[in-house]
């Protein structure tokens, strides 16, 4: 069975193709804004006017005959661009014929992580610009056991990244700034349970800067600061759920000392480390493709009535 699905809750509007054993094709159309962060309104703009383009192109690859399901992300997102990406799927199967599936993102990065690294019931620590959660299954579901208190980690190192003249997204200039850094310099740590916290780091941070400090010294000490906390969080999760696999997912997990952190904390608690491959780190088409399929399978559909977006859906609302 071959599905389609259309990925566009942010900044990269992306359509990817699967079936049940391999991403057959991906194809994305970032909107990556000029100045500043992502502004809903231009992206949706940017989404709406590529996207027709997008499918024409994904069409000239694989015929559209050949697609058996078209899979959306429902939620959660920007608003004005989950209506875009809602508004082309509905097109595609109510024009191509074919079943209609809505899917949470959040939901879509943890089973492309999953699949990817073949891992069955991890600790999942999902990082990316709007959210920062701490995912497991317990009793068919996907639950939150911890998360940011506010701001989701790729915000804050955006916000950061910005505040210091470096241009959207920050988070892989804050990465590559922080390998030179050579000084430590104190910062909050804010872990409260298994929840966390990352406003008042960005601001502290930001008053390091205006007091002259070097860029990389802030970056490397943020990113110390804050990946610690991760790191403290999900081996609290591990613990508690008496779980050994962790499984990192999200646009934040490209980073590579994020990743190292992670590795470590968990070969000394002998556990299993795992990350899929940066590409599907990020928003991308397959996830949700993939993640429409699956569902499909156990006997999910969405009516055109049902496809309404979700800009606040979550993860916990999917009955699995
Ligand atoms: P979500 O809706 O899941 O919150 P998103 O719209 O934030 O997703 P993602 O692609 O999952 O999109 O994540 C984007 C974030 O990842 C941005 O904040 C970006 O700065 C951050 N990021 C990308 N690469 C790196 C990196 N190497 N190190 C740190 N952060 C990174
Ligand atoms: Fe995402």
């Amino acid at each position: 069975m071959i599905a389609l699905g259309i990925e566009g809750t942010a900044w990269n509007l992306s359509i990817g193709v699967v079936d049940e054993n391999r991403v057959i094709l991906v194809e994305d159309r970032p909107y990556i804004p000029k100045e500043g962060g992502i502004h809903p309104r231009e992206a949706s703009q940017h989404h709406a006017e590529v996207i027709g383009e997008l499918i024409r192109s994904v069409f000239s690859k694989i015929p559209p005959q050949k697609i058996d399901l078209v899979a959306f992300s429902q939620g959660p997102g920007l608003g004005p661009c989950l209506r875009i990406v809602a508004t082309a799927a509905r097109a595609l199967s109510l024009k191509l014929n074919i079943p209609l599936i809505g899917v949470n993102h959040c939901h879509a990065h943890v089973e492309i992580g999953r699949w990817m690294c073949g891992v069955s019931d991890p600790v999942v620590l999902y990082v990316s610009g709007g959210n920062s959660q701490i995912i497991s299954k317990k009793g068919g579901r996907y639950r939150v056991f911890g998360e940011t208190l506010d701001i989701g980690i790729g915000n804050a190192l955006d916000k950061l990244a910005r505040y210091m003249g470096l241009q959207h997204p920050g988070g892989p200039k804050i990465e590559k700034l922080a390998k030179n850094g050579r000084k430590y310099l104190k910062l909050p740590y804010v872990v409260k349970g298994m929840d966390f916290s990352f406003s008042g780091l960005v601001t502290a941070s930001q008053k390091l800067y205006d007091r002259g400090e070097r860029k990389e010294d802030i970056a490397y000490s943020f990113q110390e600061t804050a990946f610690s906390m991760l790191a403290e969080v999900s081996e609290r999760a591990m613990a508690y759920l008496e779980k050994d696999d962790l499984l990192l997912v999200g646009g934040v997990g490209a980073n590579k000392r994020l990743k190292e952190m992670l590795k470590i904390m968990c070969e000394d608690r002998e556990g299993n480390f795992y990350a899929p491959p940066t590409e599907f780190m990020g928003d991308n088409g397959a996830m949700i493709a993939y993640t429409g399929l699956k569902l499909f399978l156990k006997g999910r559909e969405t009516s055109i009535d049902e496809s309404f977006v979700k800009p606040d859906y979550r993860i916990e609302e999917v009955e699995l």
